[in-house]
């Protein structure tokens, strides 16, 4: 745009501005106007959903106890999950493209998970407040698979980082711990544009910029440095991808400053057999991971190098203390070692996250040319909505999400049967079929013509 102190451009420059104004208000007037219908079309389809919701805020505030699900004007409710399907209160069948924020990578109820469930109860118990043997059975069948000398086990992924950074500052005697702009590792270790307001040690992040290679390292080598802890991807972020360079970049500073490198793989294990970490040719110090190695039921897990991990050696009379009632829990320890050895081998993690890729590569050709893109990586997914429609996402910075479409996008979805999340992800679990994600991508087809003009560029 011209300059505005340019006396000859700028009647020019006023009268474009004018323009650009009252077509952005005809947007803007557009979308309110299908928003809005869509609303009102969701409540009427959800009388249920919207009478538990309002039951439930007698004794949940908002009807909440997991902020993520809380969407306007009230949340769909369901009532059960089978394989690729979710099933809510009004009689609605959706294809589930949430996957339980990727947890639930082996479907709802798995025939064998749900053995392995019904056999420990009946035959072991749900808690023996001792240690079992399966714990190191599960243990060593994640350390063969994701390479770690060393593992312990807890209940969530947030609780996986908070211990590993408890672990890495002990071992360091340090304390500032870099991490980036855009990252979520955990309920109370969000990072969206600076520490959020419940999270825990403020004064002691560094955060950077994540792809930025050049400023990662200066922020990395410095002598008070304890730890660097990223993700592969930015997960919750909008599946945003690290590159090599900066992901190999962020060891190589950490290891030259005796810096602990814990990478966060909660979501992307996942991602290949041995996970991003695999993939990309990185050898952490420290990885946690959680979602889908419990079998589907709460879990987490830090683990890595015998030289840390030895600071929770209770043999140690200096050791730190980890503990949680449910760390060793008997329905995890069983159902996460089945899913890990019987469902989730090494050619099936391969496979599906080929079958991601194509699934993906086909849904960014149809959506080419409007402000509709997907980024991601695997069966893991994110669509955005943003002017210019970007695919080369290197960091939070670099897009501005249109809320407004997102929420259109969201709601007219739900009506062509698919529960996705309101932000936009998509994971993919192992029994959807192939056909679901043609359909996707037809129904996909379909809103943005339906809406040409509000995602036109
Ligand atoms: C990368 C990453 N780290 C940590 C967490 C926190 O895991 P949890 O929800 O099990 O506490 C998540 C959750 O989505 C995540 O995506």
């Amino acid at each position: 745009m011209p300059k505005a102190d340019s006396p000859v451009s700028q009647p020019v420059a006023m009268a474009e501005v004018g323009l650009q104004v009252k077509s952005l208000q005809k947007t803007s007037d557009a979308l309110s106007t299908a928003l809005a219908a869509a609303k009102e079309r969701f409540s009427k389809r959800n009388p249920n959903s919207k009478e538990i919701f309002e039951g439930a805020c007698d004794h949940l505030p908002g009807g909440n106890t997991r902020t993520l699900l809380y969407t306007a004007p009230f949340p769909v409710c369901m009532k059960k999950g089978e394989a690729y399907q979710v099933f809510d209160e009004d009689g609605h069948v959706y294809t589930d493209f949430v996957g339980e924020l990727t947890a639930a990578l082996y479907g709802h109820s798995h025939p064998l998970i749900q053995k392995s469930l019904i056999n420990t109860m009946q035959s072991i118990g749900l808690n023996l407040g001792a240690t079992i043997q399966q714990e190191n059975v599960h243990a060593k069948l994640i350390c063969e698979r994701f390479n770690l000398s060393k593992i312990r086990f807890c209940n969530s992924g947030t609780e996986a980082n908070l211990h590993a950074l408890a672990g890495a500052r002990r071992f360091t005697g340090r304390r500032k711990v870099v991490v980036f702009y855009g990252a979520y590792h955990g309920a109370v270790l969000g990072f969206w544009d600076g520490v959020q307001e419940n999270g825990v040690d403020k004064a002691e992040w560094v955060i950077g910029k994540y792809n930025d290679i050049e400023g990662a390292k200066r922020l990395i080598e410095q002598d008070d440095i304890a730890a660097v802890l990223v993700e592969g991807m930015q997960g919750a972020g909008g599946c945003i991808s690290g590159t090599n360079e900066f992901l190999l970049q962020l060891q190589t500073s950490a290891k030259k400053v005796g810096a602990i490198f814990i990478l966060d793989e909660v979501m992307t294990s996942r991602l290949g057999p041995g996970g991003l970490q695999a993939i990309v040719g990185l050898n952490p110090d420290i990885t946690t991971l959680g979602k889908y190695l419990g079998g589907g039921l709460a879990f987490g897990a830090f683990g890595g190098r015998t030289d840390i991990m030895a600071v929770y050696d209770p043999r140690s009379a200096n050791s730190l203390a980890h503990s949680g009632t449910f760390n060793n829990n008997t329905l995890a320890m069983y159902a996460g070692h089945v899913g890990l050895s019987e469902i989730w081998t090494s050619s099936v993690a391969v496979e599906f996250n080929k079958r991601g890729d194509a699934f993906r590569a086909k849904l960014q050709a149809a959506i080419a040319g409007t402000k509709m893109s997907v980024t991601g990586q695997g069966a893991l997914n994110a669509v955005h909505f943003s002017e210019g429609g970007k695919t080369e996402i290197a960091c939070s910075d670099d897009i501005s999400e249109d809320w407004g479409l997102k929420d259109l996008f969201f709601l007219e979805m739900m009506e062509d049967s698919f529960w996705i999340t309101r932000r936009g992800s998509i994971a993919l679990m192992l029994p959807t079929p192939d056909s679901e994600m043609d359909r996707f991508i037809e129904c996909v087809g379909r809103f943005l013509q339906r809406h040409k003009d509000l995602v036109a560029l």
